[in-house]
């Protein structure tokens, strides 16, 4: 069996050579529809919000896995990085992560880590290469999503696990306002986010829909747990939210929102008098067989 080392070259052979893309990621030429981009000036923002709001469901999940020294990983959609740490911690010297990105410019180096460039839509991985793989809010973002199940599947040896972390966004209500201008508001803008997401081709409720995915794209033991929490001012949700106003500002103006009402609800996401529902945030893993 091929060494956690072979498994980082593997991948990095992407970057110096990029690969065709294979049948199934044919016929979608262009850059891919992200809405998010980490070229932005509010990409740290983004990226601190989410280690915030979801690094410890991913990583209690992730330690049910087992994964421990020598281990194989490979985190795709990297971000900030900080799965990809905490993964590295866990595993090295004798294993190794692997983390991916299209725009990995940002993901600090560690040992332990090797930080590759690659597209998960259009470049191969390598086959039977890892122990375990991770994707968190990245699969949602990818209207090819299927065939990339197919290839994480392949990278993985047999036994292998997949973790995906992925939202349901199109249930997250507003609890209790500051007042009925407030709640109409809010409701207004979880609408416009919606349409933005699905605007560029994202399916902000694939969340619900990892399971049976990953159950038809053959993985087994597919083990779906939902996380949902309640959010106030000045939770990391609400911090996460206010950076969406302005890091989708573009997106959220053609969704319908105005600029005013894009400074309101920021007024209203630091209000003492805010709550609202989180999205359901689902850990799914599942193995190869
Ligand atoms: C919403 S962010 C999530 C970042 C990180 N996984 C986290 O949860 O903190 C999605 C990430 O996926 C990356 N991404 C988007 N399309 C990708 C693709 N086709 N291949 C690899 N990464 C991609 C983006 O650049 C971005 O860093």
């Amino acid at each position: 069996m091929a060494d956690a080392t072979d498994a980082v070259d593997a991948v990095d052979a992407n970057e110096r050579a990029p690969a065709a893309a294979e049948p199934e990621a044919a016929g979608r030429p262009g850059p891919t529809g992200y809405l998010f981009d980490n070229d932005s000036d509010h990409a740290v923002e983004q990226h601190d919000c989410l280690a915030a709001a979801y690094d410890a469901a991913t990583t209690q999940a992730l330690a049910r896995t087992g994964a421990g020294p020598g281990w194989r990983c490979l985190e795709v959609g990297g971000g900030g990085g900080s799965v990809g740490r905490w993964l590295a911690r866990r595993v090295a010297p004798q294993g190794a992560v692997v983390v991916t990105d299209i725009k990995p410019e940002r993901i600090p180096r560690e040992p332990g880590m090797r930080v590759v460039r690659h597209d998960v839509v259009r470049e191969r991985l390598p086959e039977s290469a890892f122990d375990l793989v991770h994707a968190r809010l990245v699969l949602m973002h990818l209207p090819e999503r299927d065939a990339v199940l197919a290839r994480l599947l392949r990278t993985l040896r047999p036994g292998g696990w997949l973790q995906l972390d992925e939202l349901d966004a199109s249930h997250a209500p507003g609890l209790a306002m500051p007042d009925a201008a407030g709640a109409r508001l809010y409701a207004r803008f979880q609408r416009a986010k919606l349409r933005a997401l699905t605007a560029s081709g994202a399916d902000p409720a694939w969340g619900a829909h990892a399971a049976a995915a990953l159950r038809r794209a053959g993985f087994a033991d597919v083990d779906p747990r939902p996380h949902v929490s309640v959010w106030c001012a000045g939770s990391p949700g609400a911090r996460l939210q206010a950076h969406h106003t302005r890091h989708l500002r573009g997106a959220l103006l053609e969704a319908g929102m105005t600029e005013e009402e894009l400074e309101r609800v920021r007024r209203l996401l630091a209000h003492p008098d805010f709550l609202a529902c989180s999205p359901a945030f689902y850990t799914v893993q599942a193995r190869r067989r």
